[in-house]
Parts: C-alpha cells; structure tokens; sequence
C-alpha cells in the first residue's frame, strides 16, 4: 500500500470511529456515563472513611447519609475548619461514625454548626467524576474552611450525587437535583419534596424547626463545573418551585449555558479539539446529536428566570479562569450576558471593584428582593485550580458576609 492509501484509510477508520463513538453517546445509558463520568470511581478501591488519606483529620470529619424519596442514599462530609477541631479535641468522638443526619446531627461535629448562630456553611457540588474526596476536592474544603474565625466559624459539608463515590443509584438530571434539594431539606429541618420530579407540590411546605436544622440564610451553596449545573437548579427548585427560603448565597466556578452549549466547546482535559468541531462542516448532523442530548443541564435559563423572579432574593457570583481549557471562559460568560440582558433597562447600580477590562463587575437592584449579581473573570486558575486560589477564596469570602437582605 502507498503512504497515500494507508493516510487514506488511517484517516477514514479515525472518521468511522469518532462517527461510531457519537452515536453511542446517543444511547441514553453511555451518554450519561461519558457526561457525570460517575464510573470513573475511585472508591471502588479507596476507603473514603479514612479520611487521613484524603489529608483531614479523622475527628474533623463527620460522616452522614441523607435518603432521597426515591430510596438514594447519598454520603455526605461534615468537616470542621482546623480551630474549632483544636478548641474542641477532647470532646469530640475518636472516629466520628457513619449515621444517617438524623443521628449524626446529634454528635458533637455537627452540634458546632447547629447550636451557633453566627455558624455559616458551605456546601460543595462538585464536577464531574470521582468523589468528594478526589484531586482538589480536599484543598477546596481548605480553602473555604480557612475563611473560618472565632467569631464566624465557617464549616464546609461536601457530598456526593447518587452515582458517585458511595452514594447509591445513578444520575440523572432529576437524581442530581433531587440530591440537591434533599440534603438542604435535611439540613434546614424541611420536608422531602413528595415526587423525584414534580416540586411544586404546596403541601409539603411544611418544616420543623428542631435543635438539628439550621437556616438557608447560612448557608452558601458553591458549584464547580458540573457542580455549576447542579447548585444552580437546586437553588431553583428550592426558591422557584418549593418557596423555600433562599440560600446566603451561589457561587459558580466555571460555569456553562447548558450541555448542549457546553458541548460545542468542550475538550476533554484541555488536551483534545473540541468534541463536536468534526462536524463544524455538518451543522445538520450537529443539530441532530444535540438533540439527543437527554440531561440538557440549562444553567442559563435557571439563572434568568431567578433574575427575573420578584420575590426571590439572589446573591450570585459567577466565577471563571481564562485559561480554562476545559470549560471554555465563553461558557461562564454567556450566563452572565444572559443576565446582564434580562436585567435590561432596570435601574441597577453597577461598579467595577477592580481595574481592568473584565475586573469585577457587581450588579445590583431591588426587584422586591434583593438581587446582587458578580462576574469575575481571572487571568489564571485553569479548570479546577480555581477553587483552591486565594480569589477563588474571595469570592466565596464576598458571598458569606455580603450584608443581610432586607
Ligand atoms: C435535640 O432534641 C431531641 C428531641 O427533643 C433531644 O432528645 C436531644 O437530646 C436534643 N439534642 C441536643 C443536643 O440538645
């Protein structure tokens, strides 16, 4: 064979392959094993309840479970920041203990949070793959327990969607949500939505106010890519749809429209061309495979419709690297256009905190609640090192004292 035929034939069985590989991403069941990448799971092999290995000290660290209405159990981390831990070490249990939050809101980690007022915390929805103890996971949790003071402790909770880790099922746009809306339902001593999908059933409004809840004006919710997706569709289900008091706060690290969105520009680990540029001559083919798309993720449009909502109070930060090579800055970007369009021609007070063309820029308007609106765009951070930098630090800094909403 000529060095013409074999190129030939090298390229089109590459061409049949990648053809082959997009329409088994079709298939609903390989789609979303290639999306939440939720079998790419160390703990098949790690003992997440040794925490040490993870970098944290075992009385830091209380292990939970939360049950969905669908029968998930979802493992979850309490983790207390460092001075509580050393003030506290002789009274807190040797090896904290897996229990379900019920039990395990009775235990003295979690009693710190619960019992102080001025307490605050944040909880972590973590991108795609692994655990909540895998990469930069742990050194996130750091980065935000290091904002803790005697005076504002500040206690991370990080857990894993069904699928993951040691959590029980497999996701699914509704699981992930519904995982979402469950721990905060625990959390905050309200009732589990009725139905996996349908919240908007008033009757379940109800909530108890124990000495094991604690309130959602304490508590900031932060996402990372996925984590974006999920953060942000919880704080809607929750506010939009339960009417539920709204979180402190959201904060979006490398934040994306949607999947199919996400999808145009997407490339896995930086390292490949962008999933869909083969079809770049083809958009008919595009169209039809992001039509196959069955978790469509709309971050966009959950974000507007909060905007647009009169009665929902929104403290949003959306964060993003420019070079990100994964989840390209364009992505985060595009949200915050959308925003930037749907809040129009409202009398908002802007500013520029920093310098610089694509500094800080905070919005702010009163719409009935209060609404504050951040975009920030860093130099550097990259994919998943954001979290763990000091500016990444910052903004989570920004979304646990901004003042009270009125
Ligand atoms: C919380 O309330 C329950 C039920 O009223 C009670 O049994 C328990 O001792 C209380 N726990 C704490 C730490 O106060």
């Amino acid at each position: 064979m000529g060095l013409l035929t074999r190129t030939y034939w090298t390229l089109a069985a590459a061409g049949a392959a990648y053809m082959l590989a997009l329409i088994a991403l079709t298939v609903p069941s390989i789609q979303r094993n290639a999306t939440y990448a939720h079998n790419v799971n160390p703990a098949r092999w790690q003992d997440l309840s040794d925490v040490e290995y993870f970098g944290l000290i075992k009385q830091q660290v209380q292990p939970f479970t939360v049950k969905t209405i669908d029968e998930e159990i979802l493992y979850c981390w309490h983790i207390l920041p460092l001075h509580l831990y050393k003030e506290h070490q002789s009274t807190l249990q040797a090896t904290p203990k897996l229990a379900d939050y019920s039990v395990a809101s009775q235990q003295p980690n979690l009693r710190l949070l619960l019992e102080n007022p001025e307490a605050r915390l944040v909880i972590l929805f973590h991108g795609n793959a692994a655990h909540l103890g895998s990469g930069h996971r742990v050194p996130t949790y750091q980065n935000f327990l290091s904002l803790s003071t005697p005076e504002r402790p500040v206690h991370v909770i990080g857990f894993d969607y069904r699928g993951f880790g040691l959590s029980s099922g497999s996701p699914t746009e509704d699981g992930v949500i519904l995982d979402g809306v469950t721990l905060l339902s625990a959390l905050t001593g309200h009732d589990k939505p009725s139905s996996p999908t349908d919240f908007t059933d008033k009757v379940i409004q109800s909530m108890t106010s124990s000495n094991s809840t604690i309130s959602a004006d304490r508590i900031v919710l932060v996402g990372q890519s996925l984590g974006t997706f999920v953060s942000s569709a919880t704080y809607h289900a929750w506010t939009l749809q339960l009417q539920r008091p709204a979180p402190k706060a959201l904060v979006l690290f490398a934040s994306f429209p949607s999947l199919p969105k996400l999808l145009d520009t997407y490339s896995i680990k930086g390292l490949t061309p962008p999933l869909l540029s083969p079809l770049i001559a083809w958009p008919y083919l595009q169209s039809i495979f992001l039509g196959k798309i069955v978790d469509k993720w709309e971050t966009v449009r959950r974000l507007t419709e909060l905007v647009r909502a009169p009665d929902v109070p929104l403290d949003l930060t959306i964060i993003h690297a420019k070079n990100d090579w994964e989840v390209l800055w364009g992505n985060g970007r595009e949200n915050w256009e959308a925003i930037l369009e749907e809040v129009g021609s409202k009398e908002v007070y802007a500013e520029k905190i920093k310098t610089g063309e694509e500094a800080w820029t905070r919005l702010r308007w009163d719409g009935g609640a209060a609404k504050v609106v951040r975009w920030e765009l860093l130099e550097h951070g990259g994919h998943n090192r954001l979290t763990t930098s000091e500016q990444g630090k910052l903004a989570v800094w920004e979304a646990l004292d901004a003042p009270r909403r009125v």
